[in-house]
């Protein structure tokens, strides 16, 4: 199993996520994504948008806005309680959280600052929600918050959609977007951020039939996670305890991945009932029900909500592709995406400088089939070595030979043999081994 250090190095070295602002020093919880990492955090938005939401009758997307009326986060409850109990230390004014401390360091007692020994305060509760003040002044009546979860928008604009899109219950609404948490202990790289991607899915049905689609749901998004390749012994599904049931959910289940720090939460599955409707319906004083032709009747919906992060899958994807293997000698690393996933599906290598206008030439006829690159930079084996560890699963060389035979050489990531292949066939070569 990949240790996180090695990971998060080779991220930084191959453009893949980088610390934000890390010239002033860094920001704690925030992370950039490069050139590469960009690439893969889209294939999974698009994986997942594809099967969610195009590939579907059932289910349209929306994209609303980060800041909603302050009222939202009163009628879903983030005011009141989305908090985390925290402790500061009067000495070093570190701060944590006070249900999960870190273990103490060699002379610290029990009870006392983990870090240095000092004395703590009592637990207070912390709102996670980022405040922020809309037009020019800075009052009460201002205040505003960046979204800590995309879904309440899709509450709030429930009777929209469904009537613009004329869908009938059972049917869901979907978005990706930006959410904001002001972590007390952000950590684990990008798996505890303070701004992240959510993909979150909400399917109203009828309370008769939630129990129904909760299960479909929980199977359909463990389906998903394998279908970007991540492998099914590192991934299970995890009931909820009733204990540990947020106040708004019947049920939930989780989907997690065994990171290099043990079982995590990737995703939440959670029968929410019609809190959110309600809620909705008591603050704004607006109607929410939904009449039901088929049964002649007027309720509101029960919501079945999938909540997945961009980030946390973008780091599961990237710790079970991590692999090295030692040939001849030396150790080489590969990252072993699936090919949906890759961030570079193809790239052309001319062998040498005289060779460039050909390569190009052979990289620009696969563009339109592929996620291709032209990298003519440095030696042939040290750009072997950089698609290796970004994940290219085929290489495709053209040397001097190729001006004559009308061929070049395709390395196979996994198995680094290499062949042959007659460049009027090259599409479709690589598009059967994409296919197997
Ligand atoms: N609307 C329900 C909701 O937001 P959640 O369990 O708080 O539920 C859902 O979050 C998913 O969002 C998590 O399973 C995780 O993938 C992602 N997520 C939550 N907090 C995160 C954070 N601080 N950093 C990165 N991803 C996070």
């Amino acid at each position: 199993m990949v240790n996180m250090e090695t990971l998060v190095s080779l991220c930084k070295r191959r453009g893949i996520i980088f610390q934000s602002s890390e010239i002033y020093g860094g920001i704690n919880g925030f992370w950039d994504f490069g050139p590469i990492g960009v690439e893969i955090k889209r294939r999974i938005k698009d994986s997942w948008w594809k099967r969610i939401v195009q590939e579907r009758e059932d289910v349209v997307g929306v994209d609303t806005s980060i800041i909603a009326h302050p009222r939202t986060w009163v009628a879903s409850g983030h005011v009141s309680s989305f908090s985390d109990p925290m402790v500061d230390c009067k000495e070093c004014k570190r701060r944590f959280r006070a249900d999960d401390m870190p273990p103490p360091k060699k002379d610290s007692k029990e009870g006392a600052c983990p870090e240095c020994g000092g004395e703590l305060t009592q637990a207070r509760e912390f709102n996670l929600m980022f405040q922020t003040h809309v037009g020019a002044t800075a009052d009460s009546a201002s205040l505003a918050y960046l979204r800590p979860e995309t879904c309440q928008s899709i509450f709030t604009q429930f009777r929209n959609v469904q009537t613009v899109s004329r869908k009938k219950v059972p049917f869901g609404i979907a978005q990706i977007g930006k959410a904001f948490r002001n972590e007390i202990t952000p950590r684990n790289f990008i798996f505890r951020s303070r701004e992240f991607e959510q993909m979150e899915m909400e399917f109203f049905c009828h309370k008769d039939e939630a129990s129904k689609w909760h299960e479909y749901w929980v199977s359909e998004r463990y389906d998903w996670f394998k279908s970007v390749g991540v492998k099914g012994d590192k991934l299970r599904i995890r009931p909820h305890e009733s204990n540990e049931l947020a106040h708004y959910a019947l049920a939930c289940s989780d989907v997690e991945y065994e990171m290099p720090f043990g079982w995590s939460e990737m995703e939440g599955i959670a029968n929410r009932t019609d809190y959110d409707l309600k809620k909705h319906m008591e603050v704004s004083g607006k109607d929410m029900m939904y009449f039901d032709d088929a049964r002649k009747e007027k309720y509101l919906p029960y919501v079945i909500e999938t909540s997945v992060g961009v980030d946390r899958t973008a780091l599961a994807v990237l710790c079970d592709a991590y692999r090295e293997e030692e040939v001849k000698g030396e150790k080489r690393v590969v990252m072993g995406f699936d090919p949906s996933i890759a961030p570079v599906q193809v790239s052309v290598l001319p062998l040498s400088n005289k060779l460039k206008e050909q390569a190009r030439k052979v990289e620009k006829d696969l563009k339109g089939n592929f996620f291709s690159e032209y990298d003519e930079a440095g030696s042939i084996g040290k750009r072997y070595r950089r698609h290796d560890e970004i994940g290219t699963p085929f290489c495709v060389t053209y040397d001097f030979d190729s001006e004559n035979d009308h061929a070049v050489t395709v390395r196979d990531r996994d198995t680094m043999e290499q062949e042959r292949i007659p460049l009027d066939n090259l599409i479709k070569y690589l598009t059967d081994k994409f296919q197997k």
